[in-house]
C-alpha cells in the first residue's frame, strides 16, 4: 500500500456521536431523505449494469461504505443494495455469495455508537475502517461494490491560499467561498479536484474491474436566486452572519472568526461531471439530479446543521459560545423568508454510478 491513512486528512471533526438529542443519529434525516429517491437508480443499475458471474468462484460479495458516520443512513443503504444483489442471482441460476459490508470513517469518528446500532437481523458481515478515504484503506481488489452518500464534498483541508494573510485568495472574515471572489472559489474547485481524484485513485486499486461506484455527492444547481431561494451553501453564509453579530458583542474575537474557513466544496453538475470524466480508471454509467425528499423547519435544519458542524466550531472558537451560536443561527433562519418554504432548498444531490473499467 503507497499510504495508509495517509496523513493528507487535516484535524478532522466528525458528526456528533451517541444517540443524545444532539446527535447525528437523531439530526440526520435531511441526508437520509436522498435514499429513497437513489434507490430506484441504483436498483436498476445492479440489475442492468453489474456482471455478477465474476465473483461465483470467490463466493463472496464486498461492499464498502466511504464515510458512514454512525450508521443511520448508512444501514439502510447497505440493505438496499444488497436485497437488489441478491435479487438478481435468485433471477439468474448462479449461487448467492455471501456479503460483507465495510464501513469507513475517520478514526474520530463514534465506531460505538456504530457497533451499537448493527441492524440485529442482517445476513452480512461488518468490518469498521477507519481512516481518511483519499487514501488507501483496503485490500487490492477487494471491493465489489462501493458507496458514499455525504461525504465527499468534505476537504482533506482548507485551501491553502484562502487561508494565507499574504495570498490574493485570503479570505479572512468570509469563513466561505462564493462564485463573486473567483480567487478564493477556484482554489476551493482546486482542492475538491485534488481530492476527489485522490479518492478515485485508492478505489481504483480496492475495487474489483467491473466493479460498482455508487456516489452521492451534494452540490448546487449552476444558478439559484439567493434572494428568494438557497442552497447548502446559503447555511454557511446564514451561520457567518451569526458569528459576525456575536464577534460585534465581544462574544468571540475577531482574529478567530477571520481564521475560520469551512472545509467543504458543493460542485454544479458540470464540475463534477468534469472531474469525473477526467478519472482513466472508472467510467461515468449515470449521473442524476436528485434532491432530498425531508424538509426541515428551523429548528430541525438547525439541529441538523449542529449535529454536523459542532464539533469543528467548538474546537475553533471554545464550547461556551455554541448554545448562544446555534439559537442565534435558528432565529436567522425563523426571520429569512427563503428558508421557510420547502420549494426554495436548491441543494441538489448528484448521484453517480461509476464502473471500474475492466482493463
Ligand atoms: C454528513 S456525514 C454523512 C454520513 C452518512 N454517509 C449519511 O449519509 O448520513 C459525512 C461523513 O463523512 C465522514 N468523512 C468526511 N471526510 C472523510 C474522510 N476523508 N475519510 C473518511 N470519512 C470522512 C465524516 O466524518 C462524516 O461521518
Amino acid at each position: 500500500m503507497d499510504t495508509l491513512d495517509n496523513g493528507r486528512l487535516k484535524p478532522h471533526f466528525a458528526m456528533n456521536g451517541g444517540y443524545g438529542p444532539l446527535s447525528y443519529v437523531k439530526n440526520s434525516s435531511y441526508q437520509g431523505g436522498v435514499l429513497e429517491s437513489a434507490k430506484a437508480i441504483i436498483e436498476e443499475e445492479i440489475a442492468t449494469n453489474l456482471d455478477i458471474s465474476t465473483n461465483q468462484i470467490k463466493n463472496t460479495f464486498c461492499l464498502a461504505d466511504f464515510g458512514c458516520s454512525t450508521g443511520k443512513n448508512s444501514f439502510p443503504a447497505m440493505h438496499t443494495i444488497i436485497e437488489a444483489i441478491k435479487r438478481k442471482h435468485e433471477s439468474s441460476d448462479l449461487k448467492t455469495p455471501e456479503f460483507h459490508v465495510f464501513l469507513n470513517d475517520v478514526v474520530t469518528n463514534d465506531f460505538h455508537t456504530l457497533f451499537r446500532s448493527l441492524p440485529p437481523q442482517r445476513d452480512y458481515g461488518v468490518a469498521a475502517v477507519p481512516g481518511d478515504f483519499h487514501g488507501r484503506l483496503l485490500p487490492q481488489s477487494s471491493i465489489d461494490f462501493a458507496y458514499s452518500s455525504w461525504s465527499l464534498h468534505w476537504l482533506t483541508e482548507v485551501p491553502r491560499a484562502v487561508a494565507d494573510r499574504d495570498s490574493p485568495a485570503w479570505n479572512g472574515g468570509e469563513i466561505f467561498y462564493c462564485r463573486e471572489r473567483r480567487v478564493v472559489y477556484e482554489a476551493y474547485l482546486h482542492q475538491f479536484e485534488r481530492d476527489l481524484e485522490a479518492f478515485l485513485k485508492s478505489r481504483t486499486v480496492e475495487m474489483v474491474e467491473g466493479g460498482i461506484m455508487a456516489l452521492l455527492i451534494p452540490g448546487v444547481p449552476e444558478f439559484w436566486d439567493p434572494r428568494k431561494e438557497f442552497t447548502v451553501v446559503s447555511t454557511v453564509e446564514l451561520l457567518r452572519s451569526s458569528l459576525i453579530d456575536m464577534a460585534k458583542k465581544g462574544r468571540l474575537s475577531k482574529a478567530k472568526l477571520e481564521s475560520l474557513n469551512f472545509p467543504h466544496y458543493f460542485p454544479t453538475p458540470q464540475e463534477l461531471s468534469a472531474i469525473l470524466q477526467r478519472s482513466p480508471n472508472f467510467s461515468i454509467e449515470r449521473m442524476e439530479i436528485l434532491k432530498t425528499e425531508t424538509f426541515l423547519n428551523a429548528q430541525g435544519h438547525t439541529s441538523c446543521f449542529r449535529a454536523v458542524h459542532q464539533t469543528m466550531l467548538t474546537h475553533h472558537f471554545g464550547a461556551e459560545i455554541v448554545d448562544e451560536l446555534f439559537d442565534l443561527y435558528r432565529k436567522k433562519l425563523e426571520a429569512s423568508p427563503a428558508f421557510s418554504m420547502p420549494d426554495n432548498d436548491r441543494t441538489i444531490v448528484l448521484l453517480t454510478i461509476l464502473k471500474r473499467i475492466i482493463i
